[in-house]
């Protein structure tokens, strides 16, 4: 198989390159070589924003093209005209956001975003509209929720290793006090996500078999808890951190931004239902699979060690995670609420 990646040195794209090699594919990637890419890939160079930019893709014939775009529509629109009639399938990674806020047990009939915006749900909607008016129904629109794994880039997974791992040089047999690491309850709050290894997998898997038209793809709601993510960032890192839960309640009261400050957490209600409780049943009746958590988490820590835990983090989106004396001052506050 021959496949194009538009992209493909980042997060997904680069995961997307690394399973085709893995499969013996031909992967050639085009982008503007900020990162190095794969050795093992042809590399084209161009900026998909300027005049002349795919002009390294003009000819040739790719049996898939794999795009993840996230800004305006008219570059997908561009690249996809240009290779509707030398290329098989566009798989073209949207999200879940170009839906209309969806409530528990959405699914791809839920109604879409209304009306004009530049805003990310309707950039994404825009890049499907436009796969598909090239490619019809070989275009395959992988809208995916929250994505976790090796190379993340927005540091969500990330910051959480790097925080409990701070503390697993504090041994208590060097009369030393292991930290508190604040985590956001409740403990069983149900989680839905994908591996992007999962995400990639399924979605070039699925258009070799010229499956098209709009997917969820995400684990099934409730695919691991708040607790089990946190736990197995304790045990990849060997730390020697103690969990101190903390109820929504407390958190809400001391300002804390769900999402932003205490990634991946979103406490029960509207905005949780509406990123981790969507109906995948499509995507899984056609063979989707979600890896264990414990073994994103755990892969997720080796790569980021082979990075000195510096991922590179997306510079169109706001940085994460909650300050060290923000942590401190609600855990003292909630110690001393509880008379210890
Ligand atoms: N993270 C999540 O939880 C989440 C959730 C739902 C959906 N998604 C979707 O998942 C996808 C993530 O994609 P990704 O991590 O692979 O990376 P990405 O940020 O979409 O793209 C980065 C890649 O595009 C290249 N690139 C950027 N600007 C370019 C330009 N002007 N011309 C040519 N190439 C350019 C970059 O290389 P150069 O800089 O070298 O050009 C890099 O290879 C996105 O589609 C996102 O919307 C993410």
């Amino acid at each position: 198989m021959k496949l194009l990646v538009l992209g493909g040195s980042d997060f997904v794209g680069r995961s997307a390159v690394e399973h085709a090699l893995e499969l013996q594919w031909d992967v050639t990637v085009l982008n503007r070589g900020t990162t190095a890419s794969d050795p093992r890939v042809t590399q084209l160079r161009g900026d998909r924003r300027a005049s002349g930019g795919l002009d390294s893709i003009r000819e040739g014939n790719w049996d898939m093209v794999f795009d993840t775009w996230s800004w305006e529509p008219g570059v997908v629109a561009q690249s996809a005209a240009m290779l509707a009639g030398r290329a098989g399938s566009y798989i073209y990674v949207s999200s879940r956001s170009v839906y209309d806020e969806p409530e528990a047990g959405a699914n791809e009939t839920w109604p879409t975003v209304q009306g004009p915006g530049e805003d990310y749900a309707r950039c994404k909607l825009g890049g499907e509209q436009a796969a598909a008016a090239a490619f019809g129904a070989r275009a395959l629109l992988v809208r995916a929720g929250l994505i976790l794994g090796p190379y993340e880039n927005i540091s969500r997974l990330p910051w959480w290793l790097n925080r409990i791992g701070q503390e697993r040089s504090l041994r208590s047999d060097q009369n030393e006090r292991a930290g508190d690491v604040l985590a956001p309850g409740p403990a069983d709050l149900a989680l839905q996500y994908i591996d992007a290894r999962d995400l990639v997998g399924w979605s070039l898997g699925a258009a070799a078999r010229g499956l098209g038209g709009a997917y969820d793809v995400v684990s099934r709601p409730g695919h691991a808890t708040m607790r089990e993510v946190l736990q197995a960032c304790v045990a990849a890192t060997r730390s020697d951190a103690r969990l101190r839960w903390v109820e929504p309640d407390i958190l809400s009261a001391a300002g804390v931004q769900p999402w932003t400050e205490l990634p991946i957490w979103i406490p029960p209600g509207a905005d949780h239902d509406s990123l981790h409780a969507s109906d995948v049943s499509k995507a899984f009746a056609e063979g989707l699979r979600a890896r264990p958590i414990q073994e994103t988490v755990a892969d997720t820590w080796t790569w980021l060690q082979s990075v000195n835990g510096e991922a590179s983090t997306r510079r169109d989106r706001p940085p994460v995670g909650l300050s060290a004396d923000r942590e401190a001052a609600i855990l003292a506050d909630v110690e001393r609420a509880e008379g210890r």
